[in-house]
């Protein structure tokens, strides 16, 4: 029997495998994944009555979404993201943001091209580029995990089909600012490549940060493809729900994929969307409070160990990616911490840095007394390692 080398070469997700650690680890307090405390709001639970009062949803549907979704989102992006679809343009609803990047990649790629990614990458990015036979290459990113947009530049070749930027970051935390945005965005128009924007963790930003959409420049829509998701904002993580903006012209080989792979969204899971998205974004506001503290007690505790990590700025999503002041490999380092402090964190390996320790700490699934216990046994459980 033959075995795919391509699907040989990708690399193994790590959540699943610190997932096993700490099932074999009764107790163990996560700090590894990255998903928020909450669950989606009542109106997206009022909203299933509808799709079961008409018996033709239980049909396929259009590829691109319902009419009601894309009209929701339609009117979201225009009032929050400055983005006003024109002529040129669409909205295609995908089954969550990944599906959104493979569509992404698959759609404007041959096999061999190139994707510039900034290091440290979202892991599954990585993953599906490989998966398209395409190369990554990456561009790392400053000391405070900031985009550098000349380094970018001077990594186009002419294999390079598009710059991705996350914006606010998994996993550094970092939110970009809109200068360093539109930089990118202006080098993907002057060579005649797609900036993909991902912006899964748009309503997470803290200290009066706010995020910036690359959609919204001027002349940008016919060379950005912007990603975006409820699974975070509304807790609606199983429920697969996010959408992709793109130029029109992309639209026919999005639907072959999208109609090859998933036919539509779940339609149950669309309706539940058009719900959530009448609650809006108060309802996620109304969570962040307690992120918000989280946050705060997080950096708190960890400012306890700053002889033994680092933690760069970091004012958006639910992550901070510290660098740990050692030669430790950090995969070594999170199995120690599993087994030995009951506390879990994803090593930065998974995100394509290889040369320094870098541990994800992800504090967006957690609520107060499970966040002081969990980092506690963190500053407790790298103060003993690393000082032994
Ligand atoms: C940057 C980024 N993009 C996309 C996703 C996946 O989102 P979805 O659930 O919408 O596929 C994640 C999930 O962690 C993420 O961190």
């Amino acid at each position: 029997m033959y075995d795919s080398l391509r699907m040989q070469s990708v690399q193994t997700p790590i959540i699943p495998v610190v997932g096993e650690l700490i099932r074999a680890n009764p107790g163990t307090i996560s700090l590894g994944q990255g998903v928020a405390y909450y669950g989606p709001p009542p109106e997206a639970g009022q909203y299933l009555q509808k799709f079961w009062s008409d018996p033709q949803n239980h049909k396929y549907k259009l590829v691109q979404g319902i009419p009601e979704l894309l009209e929701a989102i339609e009117k979201k992006l225009a009032a929050e993201n400055g983005i006003r679809l024109g002529a040129d343009q669409r909205i295609v609803v995908t089954a969550g943001a990944n599906m959104g990047f493979v569509n992404a990649v698959l759609a404007i790629t041959d096999p061999g091209d190139e994707i510039i990614l900034n290091l440290p990458y979202y892991f599954n990015h990585e993953m599906a580029i490989a998966m398209a036979d395409c190369r990554t290459v990456c561009v790392p990113t400053d000391e405070n995990y900031q985009l550098q947009p000349e380094a970018i530049e001077n990594t186009v070749t002419s294999r390079t089909r598009a710059v991705v930027t996350i914006s606010p970051n998994n996993p550094t935390g970092a939110v970009y600012p809109p200068d360093a945005l539109r930089q990118v965005n202006d080098i993907c128009r002057r060579r005649g490549i797609y900036h993909i924007s991902d912006e899964a963790y748009e309503y997470f930003t803290y200290d009066s940060v706010t995020h910036f959409s690359p959609g919204s420049i001027e002349a940008s829509s016919q060379h950005t493809i912007s990603l975006f998701s409820l699974s975070k904002a509304y807790g609606f993580a199983s429920w697969r729900i996010g959408w992709m903006v793109l130029p029109e012209r992309l639209f026919m080989p999005i639907r072959k994929i999208q109609d090859t792979i998933l036919i539509c969204s779940p339609v149950i899971s669309q309706w539940a969307a058009v719900g959530a998205m009448h609650a809006g974004r108060a309802y996620c506001e109304d969570k962040l409070h307690e992120t918000r503290e989280i946050r705060q007690l997080v950096l708190e505790r960890l400012r306890e160990i700053a002889d033994l990590v680092t933690i760069p700025r970091a004012d958006g999503a639910f992550y901070l990616l510290a660098r740990v002041h050692t030669g430790m490999d950090p995969m070594h380092l999170a199995q120690r911490l599993i087994e030995e402090h009951k506390v879990a964190v994803i090593p930065g390996t998974t995100f394509g840095v290889q040369d320094q320790c870098l541990l994800r700490i992800a504090y967006g699934a957690l609520q107060k007394d499970t966040a002081a216990e969990g980092i506690g046994r963190l500053v407790h459980g790298l103060r003993q390692i690393l000082t032994a």
